[in-house]
């Protein structure tokens, strides 16, 4: 399982749209990306997928002994890139005129992949968006929704070690909302590093971290240990030199993991640990717990 590095990117067209961003994302967790709108989210994903050349500094998805990619130790995010990468965009990039299922099809195929295998597995990767029944109508006649899932087919079809979600639950009620989140957890839990863009505090809480930009710029970070002791406590203002006047939410210093969060470099503790809504209640005859962490996550 690898982690996909983001080092000191920044992108210039005119103006600065992303300044000096490191963090990373690690494979097996689902993270999330906020912030409000133009703040550069899309741009983000789309130089850590390799789509955009950053004009300094550099992504790599650094290869494990498991990985599936396809040789060097480093990848540089353009040109050919070394892992598997899939986007859902934004803006779902369908083609009109095709059928949902050759929308899906069509991104295996492009991978080399025989069309009637491709078809088939196109088929599988709708029935996980309850879709299966659309396979035969043409995009254009499909809802919004619809199509938000038909792009969400097609980017987890492909079994990608890198999957960038662009805000995929936008069109969504709250059902396929649920549903989406459990795909992408789906795709972590087999090792990928998986993405998501979004406005939306209910699919923010429901992953295992959280970078927030505004400006272009890093202004929170909350890693897994901290969101599931913390919750929103984590997220309490504070200062942040990097911020622009402008930036309104502020936090810990980025990458500086709170008190009892993971180090860098050490694998996520989630999952086995104490669960995320559940704090382990203190027994009676203790003094009050003066952490932070024993405190319920909706407070
Ligand atoms: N190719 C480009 N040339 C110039 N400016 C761009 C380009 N692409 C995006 N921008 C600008 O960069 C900023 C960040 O855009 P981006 O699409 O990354 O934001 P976002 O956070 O994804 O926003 P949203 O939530 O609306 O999707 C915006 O101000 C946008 O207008
Ligand atoms: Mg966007």
């Amino acid at each position: 399982m690898s982690d996909l590095e983001v080092r000191g990117v920044t992108y210039v067209v005119g103006r600065t749209l992303l300044d000096d961003v490191t963090l990373t994302f690690r494979g097996g967790e689902v993270c999330a990306v906020s912030g409000p709108s133009g703040s550069g989210k899309t741009t983000l994903l789309s130089i850590a997928g390799g789509l955009v050349e950053p004009t300094s500094g550099s992504t790599a998805y650094p290869a494990g002994p498991d990985a599936r990619s396809k040789g060097t130790s480093m990848w540089q995010g353009t040109g050919d890139p070394r892992p598997e990468v899939a986007f859902v965009l934004q803006v779902y990039g369908l083609v009109p005129i095709l059928s949902a299922r050759e929308n899906v099809s069509i991104a295996l195929r492009a991978r080399g992949v025989a069309p009637a295998e491709a078809d088939e597995l196109a088929e599988a990767a709708l029935a996980r968006f309850h879709i299966a029944d659309l396979g035969d109508r043409q995009v254009e006649e499909l809802s919004g929704g619809q199509m938000q899932r038909v792009a969400c087919a097609r980017g987890f079809v492909v079994g990608a070690d890198i999957l960038l979600a662009d805000e995929p639950t936008s069109e969504l009620d709250e059902g396929n909302r649920s549903l989406v989140l459990e795909e992408l957890r789906a795709e972590a839990e087999r090792g990928a590093v998986v993405v998501v863009a979004t406005h939306d505090p209910a699919v923010v809480d429901a992953c295992d971290r959280h970078y927030a930009l505004d400006e272009g710029v890093l202004v929170e970070h909350v890693p897994p240990r901290t969101r599931r002791a913390q919750g929103s406590a984590a997220r309490e203002p504070a200062p942040v030199a990097q911020a622009p006047a402008a930036a309104a939410v502020s936090a810990p210093a980025v990458g500086a993991p709170a008190v009892g969060a993971p180090a860098v470099g050490e694998p996520p503790r989630h999952r086995q640990e104490e669960p995320f809504e559940t704090p382990r209640p203190s027994a009676p005859q203790e003094p009050p717990a003066r952490s932070p962490f024993a405190r319920p996550v909706d407070q």
